[in-house]
C-alpha cells in the first residue's frame, strides 16, 4: 500500500485542472444498462472507484474499453444480473445497478452494501421505491433479490434526501409503464448531470434539479456521447488547500455555480475566490478567520467538503463550530487532526474547532476518502514531515492529486510500502 509524504510550509502557486467528477460518473457508467449500443463518455476521471464500477458492469456482460481517456460502454448484451459482494463490499455505488437491472432484466440479484466507515448508509429507500413500482424485494443471505415482470410508474416520496436513492430510482422509472413522480429528490448536480444523459438516451425526464422529479416511462433507451461535468468536490478541496498554504492558484474547469455555498463560507475565512478568465483564482491570507458549518444535501454546505474545512479551522483565529447532519461517523479524521496538533472536541453532531498557531507533521492514516484529503491537506500546513498510509482511500475519489499538488509547488510525493 502506497503512502504519501509531505514537507509543510510550501505556499501553492499556479494552475492546476479539475478532473471530472466521480460523483456523476458512476452513476452515468451505471444507467448504460439501461441502454442500447455504444455510449461513449469523456472527460471521465482516472479512478479506483471508476475502474470498480466498470468491473460491476463488466461481471453482468457489459462491453466497456478505454482509448485515449474515451470510455466506450456497450450494454446490448447483458448475460447476468448479479452485483457479488466481493465486489459491492468495496464501493457502496454499486447499489445503482439495482434499479437499472430489474428495469431491463426484470430481476436482480444484488449484495447489501453493508455499512461503511463514515455510517450505516442504509438502502431503505431505494428498496421502498422499487416495491412502489411494483417489485417484490426478499433479502436473503446478504443479497437483495428484486423480481418485477413489469414496473409501473408510482408515486415516491422519500424520507430522507438521498442521491443515489434518487439516482436509482430515476433510472428504474425511465423504462416503467406510465409516469412517476419522485418528491424530496436530491437536487445534487450529479442528480442533473445523470438525468441530462437519461434523456439524450430517449428518457422522459422533467424536473432534475428540483426537488420533484416526473419520469414517463419509455419502451427503451439508446446509446450517447457525454463529457462528464467536473468534479465540485475536488475543486473545493484545491481552494482550501490554496488557503492553508496562502496559496495563490487558478482553477481551471471549475465548476464555480455549483459552489455557492463552500465559496461562500471559504470567503468567509478570508479567503478571495474570484472567476478570472476560463478558471477561477483561488487566493488565501495569514489570517484564517474562523467560520460555523453545518452541513446539509446540496445546495448547503456538501458533508464531503467537511473534513477537509475541518483543516482550515484547525488553523483559525478563534473558535469554530462544524455540524456534521448527514452522516452519523463522519469525524473519524478528527482523531488523527488532534495528532498533529489540532484542538477539536466532539459534542454529538458537532465538531468544536479552537484554532492553534500550527499543526506538527506526524504520521498518520487515511480512512476513508475525504478524511485521507483532510490529512494530505493538514500535511501541507503543518511544520515538519508528514506520511500518510492507506492512501488507496484517496486514490478511490482524487485523480493523482499528490501530482497535481506537487505541480503546485507542494513538497509531497508518493512512496511504496516499505520503501
Ligand atoms: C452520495 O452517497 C455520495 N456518493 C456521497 O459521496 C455523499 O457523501 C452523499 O451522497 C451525501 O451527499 C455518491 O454519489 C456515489 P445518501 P449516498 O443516500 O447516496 C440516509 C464521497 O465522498 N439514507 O444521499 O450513499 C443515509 O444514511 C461519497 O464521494 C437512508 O436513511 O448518500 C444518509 O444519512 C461519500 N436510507 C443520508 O440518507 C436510504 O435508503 C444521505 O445519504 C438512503 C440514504
Amino acid at each position: 500500500m502506497d503512502k504519501i509524504v509531505i514537507r509543510g510550509g510550501e505556499r501553492l502557486i499556479g494552475e492546476v485542472e479539475v478532473s471530472g467528477s466521480k460523483n456523476a460518473t458512476l452513476p452515468i457508467f451505471v444507467s448504460c444498462l439501461l441502454s442500447q449500443g455504444d455510449n461513449l463518455f469523456y472527460n471521465v476521471p482516472h479512478l479506483r472507484d471508476v475502474q470498480t464500477i466498470i468491473k460491476v458492469l463488466e461481471n453482468l456482460g457489459v462491453r466497456v474499453s478505454e482509448k485515449n481517456g474515451v470510455y466506450q460502454i456497450n450494454a446490448t448484451e447483458i448475460s447476468n444480473d448479479e452485483a457479488p459482494y466481493d465486489l459491492v463490499k468495496t464501493m457502496r455505488a454499486s447499489i445503482l445497478v439495482l434499479g437499472p437491472l430489474v428495469a431491463r432484466m426484470k430481476k436482480a440479484t444484488v449484495s447489501l452494501p453493508g455499512g461503511c466507515a463514515i455510517g450505516a448508509r442504509p438502502i431503505n429507500l431505494h428498496l421502498m421505491g422499487l416495491e412502489a413500482m411494483g417489485a417484490k424485494i426478499e433479502l436473503r443471505h446478504g443479497y437483495i433479490e428484486a423480481k418485477a415482470d413489469v414496473l409501473k410508474g408510482a408515486n415516491i416520496s422519500f424520507d430522507t434526501v438521498t442521491v443515489t436513492g434518487t439516482e436509482n430510482l430515476m433510472m428504474a422509472a425511465t423504462l416503467a409503464k406510465g409516469k412517476t413522480t419522485l418528491q424530496n429528490t436530491a437536487v445534487e448536480p450529479e442528480v442533473v448531470d445523470l438525468a441530462n444523459v437519461l434523456n439524450k438516451m430517449g428518457a422522459r425526464i422533467n424536473g432534475a434539479g428540483t426537488s420533484l422529479i416526473e419520469i414517463e416511462g419509455v419502451e427503451s433507451l439508446h446509446a450517447v456521447e457525454h463529457t462528464i461535468i467536473p468534479d465540485r468536490i475536488e475543486a473545493g478541496t484545491l481552494m482550501v488547500a490554496a488557503g492553508l498554504t496562502r496559496g495563490n492558484i487558478k482553477i481551471l474547469h471549475c465548476p464555480l455555480s455549483e459552489m455557492e455555498m463552500v465559496v461562500h463560507k471559504l470567503r468567509e475565512s478570508g479567503m478571495e475566490i474570484e472567476s478570472e478568465g476560463d478558471g477561477v483564482r483561488a487566493v488565501g491570507m495569514k489570517r484564517i478567520r474562523s467560520v460555523d458549518i453545518r452541513t446539509q444535501p446540496y445546495p448547503g454546505f456538501p458533508t464531503d467538503m467537511q473534513a477537509q474545512f475541518m483543516v482550515l479551522m484547525s488553523l483559525a483565529r478563534g473558535l469554530s463550530v462544524i455540524s456534521e447532519t448527514i452522516f452519523e461517523n463522519r469525524f473519524i479524521h478528527v482523531s488523527e487532526l488532534r495528532r498533529m496538533g489540532a484542538d477539536v472536541r466532539i459534542q454529538g453532531d458537532s465538531a468544536i474547532i479552537q484554532g492553534v498557531e500550527s499543526l506538527s507533521g506526524a504520521t498518520v492514516m487515511a480512512t476513508d476518502l475525504r478524511a485521507s484529503a483532510s490529512l494530505i491537506l493538514a500535511g501541507l500546513a503543518a511544520e515538519g514531515v508528514t506520511v500518510v498510509s492507506r492512501v488507496y482511500h484517496l486514490d478511490r475519489g482524487y485523480e493523482g492529486l499528490d501530482k497535481k499538488l506537487a505541480k503546485l509547488g507542494a513538497n509531497i510525493k508518493r512512496v511504496k510500502e516499505g520503501d
